[in-house]
């Protein structure tokens, strides 16, 4: 089969495949669950976000957030504020509830059978009271986890990583979520892989969307180099692997302006 037509299959439901392959998942076979989030590390440096119910941020009316939504490659000098910051971490990935026994989370936006397979790491340059550096978003708690410093070499190796796309070195944060594949494919084996691509459109949606309600614009970015961009991050390319990416920035406001 050509690889267009095999990828083609790759968007159909495949139910055949349980029967070719005669599997039964690891959830059907009793396999504990693998964890919702990475482990924090000992000794971490970790903060606290803004929870959403104490955010006093000025947000635009729904009906202009989406009539205003496109991606945006030039952005303002200007910072993000932290709670800002914690708007946007709590809109794409904030969790709502833990099932009892931690199978599952529910949470601002939707994964099939609640996997929620993807892990949030931020190249943050200018948010207001944290400094610029390598994050990971710690759902479970609302935390941002500190990973490692930043500095121009690392800003160039992320521009090489998105195959030179220059712009992506202007924004104030780039969101670059990574997947754990296996979160899905416990439940979904083959089936996994399809609702994965499907889930990280609406996490990115939602970045777009709350970008927009703060002033601020997204750009999604797809185009990326596998390897370079997972050494950049230290994941080992198959438990966990870049699937998506987003810079972020504050854009001028006219170019906001409903026509
Ligand atoms: C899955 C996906 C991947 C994308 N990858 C890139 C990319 O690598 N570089 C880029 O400049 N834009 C990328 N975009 C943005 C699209 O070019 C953009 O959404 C499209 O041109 C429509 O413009 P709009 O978002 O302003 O409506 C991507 C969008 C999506 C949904």
């Amino acid at each position: 089969m050509k690889s267009v037509e095999k990828n083609r299959e790759f968007l159909k439901h495949v139910s055949q495949y349980i029967q070719i392959e005669d599997l039964r998942s690891d959830q059907q076979r009793g396999v504990p669950p693998p964890p919702l989030q990475k482990p924090v590390p000992k000794d971490a440096e970790v903060f606290d976000l803004v929870p959403p119910d104490k955010l006093s941020i000025a947000l635009k009316p729904m009906i202009d957030v989406i009539d205003g939504r496109r991606s945006h490659r030039s952005f303002l000098e200007e910072s993000l504020s932290f709670e800002e910051l914690s708007f946007l971490l709590w809109a794409t990935q904030g969790v709502r509830s833990i099932s009892k026994g931690s199978v599952h989370t529910l949470r601002t936006v939707p994964s099939a059978g609640a996997r929620h397979p993807f892990e949030t790491y931020l190249v943050v340059d200018r948010v207001e009271d944290i400094r610029p550096g390598l994050y990971r978003y710690l759902p479970l708690t609302h935390g941002l986890l500190f990973v490692s410093d930043t500095g121009p070499e690392f800003k160039n190796g992320l521009i090489d990583g998105v195959l030179g796309q220059e712009f992506v070195g202007g924004a104030a944060l780039v969101f670059i979520w990574t997947v754990i594949p296996y979160r899905s494919e416990w439940r979904y084996l083959s089936r996994a892989h399809k609702v994965i691509a499907i889930d990280a459109g609406h996490v990115c949606q939602n970045l777009y969307l709350a970008s927009e309600a703060i002033g601020a614009g997204v750009c999604a970015v797809a185009a990326y180099d596998q390897e370079k961009m997972d050494a950049l991050l230290g994941v080992d390319g198959t438990e966990e692997f870049t699937i998506y990416l987003a810079p972020v920035g504050k854009v001028r406001q006219k170019e906001m302006a409903r026509s």
